[in-house]
């Protein structure tokens, strides 16, 4: 059985005593919680921040939304797994749509942080998902094949299993036009597959796979109850922690 995850990606948002003070009215609202993983994604500045706040709160973890893939060095600008390991970091999000849009991220380099973040022990969660225009075309699932055997070649078995893979189709990110549930398992079932084709059944079967793209309290439950969609990847909703806990709630409704 896999434990759902939900996650914060607070994007370029939050100062420190904002995040803060999220933290604290979201342990009010979710309390002591084992059933769902949460985890916060908050900017670089505020991961001390958060992690502060967060004290002994078991089950929410806190991550960071990139790295760069070198472990140290000559790099301005640059956080590497191993500065992130220092502040009590879990997970990373890597090739998120934005950073391979904006910041010009191929495959080729999301593979190359991927191995860096499992070398240093880091959890990543890996954004994958498809253009409106390559859906249009009927080229969902070629797209999401390229992009999850681009992104996780090299890695063993142990090293996929404790890979999260989030499916974010580009049209509904930041849109407010979620996939439907439908749209959402369909694809959540070819990755899966596409996983059994790279490792195993045992290990696809373990691997967790997130949905995100205008996820909100009004549309979580039902996208979380298909039977591959493993939790969320939550943007503009994630800000105001009252609609987070509620979609943390769904999770756990639907766990
Ligand atoms: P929105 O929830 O704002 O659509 O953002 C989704 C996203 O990009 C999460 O990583």
């Amino acid at each position: 059985m896999r434990k759902k995850i939900v996650a914060a990606n607070w994007k370029m948002n939050m100062m420190q005593a904002r995040s803060a003070r999220f933290v604290e009215s979201l342990l009010l609202e979710i309390g002591d919680i084992s059933d769902v993983e949460v985890v916060i994604l908050p900017p670089f500045t505020a991961i001390a921040k958060v992690t502060e706040a967060l004290g002994t709160a078991p089950n929410i973890k806190v991550g960071a939304q990139n790295m760069h893939w070198e472990r140290s060095g000559a790099f301005t600008g640059e956080i590497s797994a191993a500065l992130l390991r220092d502040l009590f970091v879990h997970y990373v999000v890597l090739g998120h749509s934005e950073r391979r849009t904006l910041f010009g991220e191929t495959d080729e380099i999301v593979n190359r942080k991927v191995c860096a973040a499992h070398e240093a022990a880091l959890h990543p969660i890996v954004c994958v998902g498809e253009t409106l225009a390559q859906r249009d075309k009927g080229n969902v699932d070629k797209i999401l094949a390229i992009q999850l055997r681009g992104s996780l070649a090299g890695l063993g078995a142990k090293e996929l299993q404790d890979t999260v893979i989030a499916y974010e189709p580009v049209w509904a990110i930041g849109t407010g036009r979620n996939a439907t549930p439908e749209q959402a398992q369909e694809a959540h079932t070819f990755i899966r597959h596409t996983l059994r084709e790279m490792a195993d059944g045992t290990v696809a079967e373990r691997v967790r796979i997130q949905y995100g793209g205008s996820v909100k309290p009004e549309n979580a439950r039902e996208l979380m109850s298909q039977p591959d969609v493993d939790g969320a990847l939550v943007g503009s909703a994630s800000l105001d922690p009252r609609s987070f806990a509620q979609i943390v709630q769904a999770a756990r409704e639907e766990g």
